[in-house]
């Protein structure tokens, strides 16, 4: 049966479950723009505002997910088994597992995202490698798929149309922070990358877009539910998102930190997410029956250099400057740099280090969006000498900071001295990764 728009929006404000068809006729009259912007908005903040249920939230990832393209790959023998982060600040996990996964035998079929908010995107990330394309025509794709077992590209516009009108609207009208409507755009979109199984890394924390770990842990249980309910075995980790990962934030700094990484010379905080994260696409892909065995199997394609020779035949592959692997000065790097310490006057440890402060100091400097048209500058960023519990001498430096004018750098910290905290006492460690979700 055919609603009007408006019944739409009043059934939903009055606190009912929508309807297939309801929902159809909602991403279909996005998409053709007989469901206007001001009515799809008020039809969004109606289900931010009284949620929806886990057939709902299945129904709407659907009907976005078949909004454009879906993408097969029948051709593909191997496992196909992508990684989604919910997005967290010096997360370069990506860049390290695509090339590292596939050396261990999956096909790694990965759309990744830009920088949103504080946070960094793969994408972003990769354009620092000079030359390197992140559009591939279909044809290049699948061959890419074939012959080195991975591909990172972003999505092309005919693919999931529904999602890109809705998260522009949301984005201005307040309507992000919605656990059925996160769920339905994360989902279509990988949903329609013709994979076989997903991992997910779900981050909580000041840094993350879900504050909390109760708040984490809802979110990493209906995106699992809701693929698994869509015939897609999916399996998340809750990770802790309050300082930044690893010791580079800015999109140069992490390709550099990604290549130290493969090199067998990553930081462990970042390794210890890579590898758990790994061990569960390669389980899910069916390789390996248990994430010990999994485990050795990544360890052991770091140690023998054949996630570093993978990387390298991705950036060859998708037009990029493959010396950046053996020689960093290949990538853009800043006119200046500044050792940051605070005043402390005695031996003191860092307590804490402010994820979210973190993202937006880099993003002032310029490493990520401040508005829409914003250009990112792949050169600068913050690097981290120091992560919480280690220890700081009076006047030592915290942060070392790639920045190219005196101004930004300025603003940038303003922005470091609120996010450092420092203490007599060693603060008790907290386990990065809080739980594993996995619906059987
Ligand atoms: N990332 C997405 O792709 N969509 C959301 O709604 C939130 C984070």
């Amino acid at each position: 049966m055919k609603h009007t728009s408006q019944e739409i929006i009043a059934h939903k404000r009055d606190g009912l479950a929508l309807s297939r068809s309801e929902l159809e006729q909602f991403v279909d009259g996005v998409v053709s723009g007989d469901f206007r912007d001001y009515q799809a908005s008020a039809l969004l903040m109606a289900i931010v505002l009284k949620g929806m249920t886990a057939e709902e939230t299945s129904w709407l990832t659907e009907a976005m997910m078949r909004s454009g393209r879906i993408v097969e790959l029948p051709e593909i023998r191997r496992p196909k088994v992508d990684k989604h982060s919910t997005g967290g600040v010096g997360d370069k996990v990506s860049l390290i597992l695509a090339p590292l996964a596939a050396a261990c035998g999956l096909c790694v079929p990965m759309m990744s995202g830009r920088g949103l908010g504080h946070t960094g995107g793969t994408l972003d990330k990769l354009e620092a490698i000079p030359g390197f394309r992140t559009l591939l025509s279909d044809a290049e794709y699948r061959s890419q798929l074939q012959s080195i077992h991975q591909a990172m590209i972003g999505q092309s516009d005919d693919m999931v149309p529904a999602d890109r009108k809705l998260y522009a609207l949301r984005d201005v009208t307040a309507t992000v922070e919605s656990i059925p409507l996160i769920c339905a755009s994360i989902l279509s979109k990988k949903l329609a990358e013709g994979i076989d199984a997903l991992v997910l890394d779900v981050k909580f924390g000041h840094g993350a877009f879900m504050p909390d770990e109760a708040a984490g842990r809802k979110l990493a249980d209906s995106l699992v539910a809701i693929s698994a309910r869509m015939g897609k075995p999916t399996t998340a980790l809750l990770t802790r998102m309050d300082e930044p990962l690893g010791r580079m934030i800015g999109n140069s700094l992490e390709v550099i930190e990604a290549i130290k990484c493969l090199r067998g010379e990553g930081p462990a905080d970042l390794m210890e997410v890579t590898y758990a994260l790994g061990a569960e696409m390669l389980v899910l892909g069916g390789l390996h029956t248990t994430q010990a065995e999994a485990m050795v199997a990544l360890k052991a394609a770091i140690a023998n250099g054949r996630a570093l020779e993978g990387f390298r035949a991705l950036v060859e592959a998708q037009g990029g400057d493959a010396s950046v692997v053996d020689d960093f000065g290949r990538l853009p790097q800043s006119e200046r740099t500044m050792d940051f310490a605070l005043d402390n006057n005695e031996k003191m440890s860092v307590s804490g280090l402010d994820a979210r402060s973190f993202g937006e100091a880099a993003c002032l400097l310029g490493a990520g969006r401040v508005s829409t048209d914003s250009v990112i500058d792949p050169a600068v960023g913050l690097e981290l000498l120091k992560k919480v519990g280690d220890p700081v001498e009076p006047g030592e430096a915290i942060v070392r900071i790639h920045y190219q004018d005196t101004e930004t750098l300025h603003v940038a910290e303003t922005r470091l001295r609120k996010a450092i905290t420092l203490s007599e006492d060693c603060p008790a460690e907290k386990p990065l990764i809080v739980d594993r979700i996995h619906h059987a």
